[in-house]
């Protein structure tokens, strides 16, 4: 059992938080675009040209969201020089959970031995990741808590319509996790602009297996479990709204996409990213870009597309980087931080 204490004399001081830590995970199965072609009417060719998309991670059946998030969860608090005992509050990002209860980050916690945390689940589809780094900076910087694990982990092969050659070949599974922690050095999570509209939410969905559909025959008839999706509507407003809150980020905090080292964007489509980077007047080398090996794995795509940029060298101490998210609900977001100087 753990409880923490979250100490209200400090609430309201601000700190500097950084991200100490990341690490990700991805299933070792690998699914290729020839893959599709055995099993409905598509083509590698049309999978690359309209989304980028080469190959994607599928967990096994006996892989679950939280056992892919508790790994990538391990390699954040390695890559930090931290032990699972010091993590105090883990938020998991999912719209794939193990279960609808409990949540997937108290399985996390009891995968990990975090026995100190508080655990919880933020459900913003694949914006999920910058909501939840968002929630733990403010928890580091008000001074209530020093040690906060955020992971972003999905199994977007559970809520697949194998037979729907229109999203069946764009996703993927993974996770992504980054520390946090008080900042020695640097500025750290900077400005963070996040908005949603929820007037779009019939656009990208899973329609069953909630309080409107609740689970039944009917349900799993009507295929009423699998994601549905306006693909070219959630195109247009996915480029709309990130490129404006790419500017509004940017005009907060006073910078000019010139002082970015490097954007990491949402991973869902090459053609999204470049159509960002065209109106925001940015060199497309700019752009971390992995989606041709994992897809849209929805709010694990950034946490492990961050992972790869630090660990390959992408991302140096002292970089200006910008995080980009779209996702379902509407929901779309945009942290800037500067990567840590270790003292
Ligand atoms: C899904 C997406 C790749 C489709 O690309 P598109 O260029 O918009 O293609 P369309 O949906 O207009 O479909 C064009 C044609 O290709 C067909 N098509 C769809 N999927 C196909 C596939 N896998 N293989 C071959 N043809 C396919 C369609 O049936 C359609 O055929 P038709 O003209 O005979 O009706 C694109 O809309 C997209 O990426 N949308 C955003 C998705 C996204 O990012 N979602 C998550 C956001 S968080």
């Amino acid at each position: 059992m753990s409880v923490v204490s979250i100490n209200p004399d400090v609430m309201g001081e601000s700190r500097r938080v950084c991200i100490a830590g990341t690490g990700s995970y991805a299933p070792e199965r690998v699914m290729t675009n020839a893959d599709f072609e055995k099993i409905v009417d598509t083509s590698d060719e049309w999978i690359v040209t309209r989304t980028g998309i080469r190959e994607r991670h599928m967990a096994r059946d006996d892989e679950t969201t939280s056992d892919m998030a508790a790994e990538a969860a391990r390699r954040a608090l390695a890559a930090a020089g931290i032990g699972p005992e010091e993590v105090q509050m883990i938020v998991v990002a999912t719209i794939t959970p193990d279960m609808p209860f409990p949540n997937t980050g108290c399985l996390v916690q009891d995968k990990i031995g975090a026995r100190g945390a508080f655990c919880f689940d933020v459900e913003a589809a694949c914006s999920g990741f910058v909501y939840a780094l968002e929630l733990g900076r403010q928890y580091v910087s008000s001074g209530a808590l020093d040690t906060v694990l955020v992971i972003g982990a999905e199994k977007m092969s559970s809520m697949t319509d194998w037979t729907d050659r229109s999203t069946c070949v764009l996703f993927g599974d993974g996770a992504g996790a980054a520390v946090l922690r008080p900042c020695r050095r640097g500025r750290g999570l900077m400005t963070s602009v996040m908005g949603s509209d929820g007037s779009l939410a019939e656009l990208l969905m899973v329609p069953g297996g909630g309080s409107r559909n609740p689970t039944s025959h009917e349900t799993v008839d009507k295929g009423l479990h699998y994601l549905k999706m306006e693909g070219r509507e959630v195109f247009k407003y996915a480029v709309n709204n990130m490129t404006a809150a790419a500017r509004e980020a940017l005009e907060k905090s006073g910078l000019s996409l010139e002082d970015v080292a490097c954007v990491i964007p949402h991973q869902a489509n090459v053609r999204i990213i470049q159509a960002i980077a065209q109106r925001l007047h940015a060199p497309i080398e700019k752009f971390f870009i992995n989606v041709d090996r994992y897809g849209n794995t929805s709010g694990a795509s950034v946490g492990i597309a961050m992972d790869e940029a630090v660990r390959g060298g992408r991302v140096k101490a002292g970089d200006v980087v910008m995080l980009l998210v779209f996702g379902g609900g509407f929901t779309w977001g945009c942290s800037l931080l500067e990567w840590g100087k270790r003292s």
